[in-house]
């Protein structure tokens, strides 16, 4: 029997997983090795198992194609997350699952494409004896250990289109704008897709933000004979003193979905200032649509490292780019702890430098 890997896909899907399983089988392919594909996330991995023989040469329009050809998931049994920061603690028969459905289709190394409640899983079980290698996907960029994630370049663009295709309108009518973008408890996509679309004010979860300074803004605007303005909000962008805006009930056990903080901020800006104000929520656009050219640049060089990683035997680790060149780093160095926009970080000066408002 040839030597064989198996890759699954686990949490909220974006661009460029597809990529990344290319890469993985056609890497893998090369070394005469076969890819196993679970479906469904980790579940695939356990009885029944659920699986497909990935065949490098019939894999077409990976490169491109959005979402996920295995699958994934969010919630279950293999969900790390219950709160804002609380990861859950895999019971062992979950481990013993994964290690004899490893063993049974003989195979030598799993490639984990998560972000970091799938990794925390990852780790959990590389800890319990499975040999596990990492691939950091989140739109929201927020894992540590790798300057970006993949997928995050995809989502920014996708919000930068957006906020392009407003500005046009809000100028027309001279309205007050408010695009609100993903990222959970991090603010990248916002300010990245606020610097690059050339919004006036970015709210982001690391800094609080309060009406007045907004409104400052509007009103320098005005003076000025700028009668639009537009305003990108992360979803887990609060008011000074204020809590997160969520949407839909709160399930036990989950994190919150995040979700609604621009309806808010325009009806408050429209009450305070007479001036029009609409919202738009960006949402799962965010995560839909082929990858960017970055991210598939990036997502074919971490899918070529994860099975040099495999090769060496360095499990337990987790590809990461970093700046000049992609590396690993060990899994725990990246999850448990978000990695959040620097409140002075060179993103951050370079807004206020610009006059950019951020709400403080
Ligand atoms: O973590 C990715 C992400 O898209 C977040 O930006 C967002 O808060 C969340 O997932 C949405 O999750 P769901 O698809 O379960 O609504």
């Amino acid at each position: 029997m040839s030597e064989r890997i198996g890759i699954v896909t686990g949490g909220g899907d974006c661009p460029g997983l597809n990529a990344v399983i290319r890469a993985v089988t056609k890497a893998a392919a090369k070394r005469g090795w076969e890819t196993i594909g679970f479906l469904g996330g980790y579940e695939g991995i356990l009885e029944p198992q659920r699986y497909v023989a990935l065949d490098y040469q019939k894999l077409g329009s990976l490169l491109t194609r959005g979402g996920t050809i295995l699958g994934t998931a969010n919630r279950g049994r293999f969900s790390a997350k219950v709160g804002h920061g609380e990861t859950r603690s895999l019971p062992q028969e979950l481990i013993d699952g994964v290690k004899a459905g490893m063993q049974k289709l003989n195979i030598r190394g799993l490639v984990s494409i998560g972000g970091d409640g799938s990794l925390s899983i990852g780790q959990q079980l590389f800890e319990g004896g499975v040999p596990l290698v990492g691939v950091p996907k989140t739109i929201d960029n927020d894992l540590e250990g790798t300057v970006m994630t993949f997928g995050f370049d995809s989502a920014v663009a996708c919000a930068t289109d957006a906020l392009d295709r407003l500005h046009t309108t809000a100028e027309s009518h001279n309205r007050i704008m408010v695009l609100e973008v993903m990222g959970r408890y991090a603010g990248w996509i916002a300010i990245y897709a606020g610097v690059a679309g050339g919004a006036d004010v970015i709210l982001i979860p690391e800094i609080p933000f309060s009406y007045g300074s907004i409104l400052t803004k509007v009103r320098e605007r005005e003076m000025a004979d700028k009668h639009f303005t537009l305003i990108v909000v992360a979803e887990g962008a609060r008011e000074k003193g204020g809590e997160f805006v969520t949407s839909g009930k709160q399930v036990s056990n989950r994190e919150a979905r995040l979700g609604g903080i621009a309806a808010t901020v325009a009806a408050e800006l429209e009450e305070r200032t007479g001036k029009e104000a609409r919202a738009c929520v960006l949402g799962h656009l965010q995560r839909g649509g082929s990858p960017t050219s970055f991210d598939r640049a990036l997502c074919t060089i971490f899918g070529a490292e994860a099975v040099e990683l495999i090769a060496a035997e360095k499990f337990g680790h987790m590809v990461a780019y970093q700046g000049s060149g992609v590396g690993s780093v060990k899994i725990t160095e990246a999850v448990g702890k978000l990695k959040t926009v620097p409140p002075e970080g060179g993103f951050v000066r370079t807004a206020r430098a610009l006059g950019i408002c951020l709400g403080e």
